[in-house]
């Protein structure tokens, strides 16, 4: 990873999506968000991660990638790996997926802030906090989680290919909003 985080300054937004494992909702995140945002100018580096090691170099869940292909995104491929303190530093936002991964995150967030000063650090955020028209809901973690769908059916992957578009889409409307002001 050769990004560094923008800090405001006109440099393209990098963003890491993060879950539990990193190889069904992060992923399914990632890909998705690559296409939503493709050339698009405001966004840098996309990744994903996990707050667990459980799945380390692992490709993602096969119904994380038939959920994908089924949306014609074919080309996206990802080696789960687990999030980093220096995450917090290369990226702008670091997004959970739910509440679990977002109160992991903001820990991890506190800590490094300690270290490096709170705007050196990136931004923590749950997904679904970014609804539709761009609109970013009031309270940090106040918006929708995307439920973990690892042992459950196919449908659940559905389920999350649906609401990490909504949420896509609603994160660059925010970001082009924010540019804007
Ligand atoms: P993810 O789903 O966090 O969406 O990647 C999971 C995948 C595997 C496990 C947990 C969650 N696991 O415990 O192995």
């Amino acid at each position: 990873m050769t990004a560094t985080k923008s800090s405001g300054s006109g440099a393209p937004i990098n963003v890491l999506f993060v879950c539990l494992g990193n190889i069904c909702r992060s992923p399914m995140a990632e890909g998705v968000f690559r296409n939503v945002a493709a050339s698009h100018p405001l966004i840098g580096e996309i990744d994903s991660a996990g707050t667990g090691a459980y799945h380390t170099m692992e490709p993602p869940d096969s119904r994380t990638m038939s959920t994908l292909r089924k949306h014609g995104i074919t080309d996206y491929n990802h080696a789960a790996r687990k999030v980093t303190k220096e995450d917090f530093l290369t990226f702008d936002y670091v997004i959970a997926m739910d509440k679990w991964n977002l109160t992991d995150l903001l820990e991890l967030r506190e800590a490094v802030a300690k270290k490096s000063g709170n705007d050196k650090v990136a931004d923590v955020r749950l997904f679904g906090d970014f609804g539709p028209g761009g609109k970013l809901n009031e309270r940090v973690g106040g918006g929708e989680v995307v439920k973990d769908p690892y042992y459950g059916g196919v449908n659940g992957f559905e389920e999350v290919y649906k609401q990490v578009t909504r949420f896509s889409q609603g994160f660059v409307e925010h970001l082009e909003k924010k540019q804007q002001n």
